[in-house]
């Protein structure tokens, strides 16, 4: 499969069309931003990262009968995936309280949750992604009642499948964000990247981070923690 014309750049990744309409290139970049790209940097060797992990875990979740964007990883960066036009919604999993979620209601972070939450934000870059209600996604026209039905059962899916992949590898799903994509037949699949860049990750047993927290609180080691997911993932 190869790229013709690129069709969008991002702030961790490229999109190229291939001569299969329905077929576009994803290229991770090693650039990292935080903070609504106000804080801007990279991280070496987490292009690859990302690629190889998101392509073994969207793997992992087809067997489990989730459909998503997966086709082919084509080299360490680029993957083929189907051709989606994004539902404008960050789909965030809790299992854990931490981040906005610790900011926003006043608690600490690492308060376990008797039941996983789900939330969405409005994916738009000009309103800082704000919180958003089904019902509003609904008003704007951002989605369908049932594709809001389908994504819900979908993310609460990928959670389960997730918590218990990552429990075994030592390393407790704190929370994550998911983005669908619609196919040219109007079905819904889960698209984008599951990373570190999109997930939190604490080892088990130290709780010590293993993801773009490192990165967007300034503190260090990030590209350690990258490699030892890649580690705990591949065994390499
Ligand atoms: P939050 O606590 O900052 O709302 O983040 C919740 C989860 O979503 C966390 O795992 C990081 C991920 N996330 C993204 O993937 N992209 C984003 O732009 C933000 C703000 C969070
Ligand atoms: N990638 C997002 C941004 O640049 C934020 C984040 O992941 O924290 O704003």
């Amino acid at each position: 499969m190869e790229k013709t014309v690129q069709l969008y750049e991002g702030k961790a990744k490229k999109v190229f069309a291939t001569e299969d309409p329905e077929i576009v290139i994803v290229s991770y970049k090693d650039d990292a931003t935080a903070l609504d790209g106000l804080k801007k940097g990279t991280i070496v060797g987490k292009g690859a990262i990302n690629n190889r992990m998101s392509n073994y875990i969207m793997r992992l979740l087809e067997k489990h009968g989730v459909p998503t964007h997966f086709v082919e990883e084509l080299n360490d960066r680029e993957t083929a995936v189907k051709k989606v036009s994004i539902v404008p919604l960050e789909v965030i999993i809790r299992n854990i309280s931490a981040g906005s979620f610790a900011k926003r209601y006043g608690v600490e972070e690492g308060i376990v949750f008797k039941e996983p939450t789900i939330e969405f934000s409005y994916k738009n870059d000009d309103l800082h992604d704000p919180l958003i209600n089904s019902y509003h996604a609904l008003a704007l026209g951002l989605a369908t009642k049932e594709e809001i039905e389908t994504i819900k059962k979908m993310a609460f899916k990928v959670n389960e499948v997730m918590k218990e992949y990552f429990k075994g590898l030592g390393v407790t799903l704190v929370d994550f964000k998911l983005e669908f994509g619609r196919l040219s037949d109007g079905s819904i699949v889960l698209a984008d990247e599951i990373s570190p860049d999109t997930c939190r990750f604490w080892d088990s047993k130290t709780n010590e981070k293993l993801d773009k927290d490192r990165f967007r609180r300034d503190m260090g080691g990030v590209e350690d923690a990258y490699k030892e997911m890649m580690r705990r993932v591949f065994g390499e």
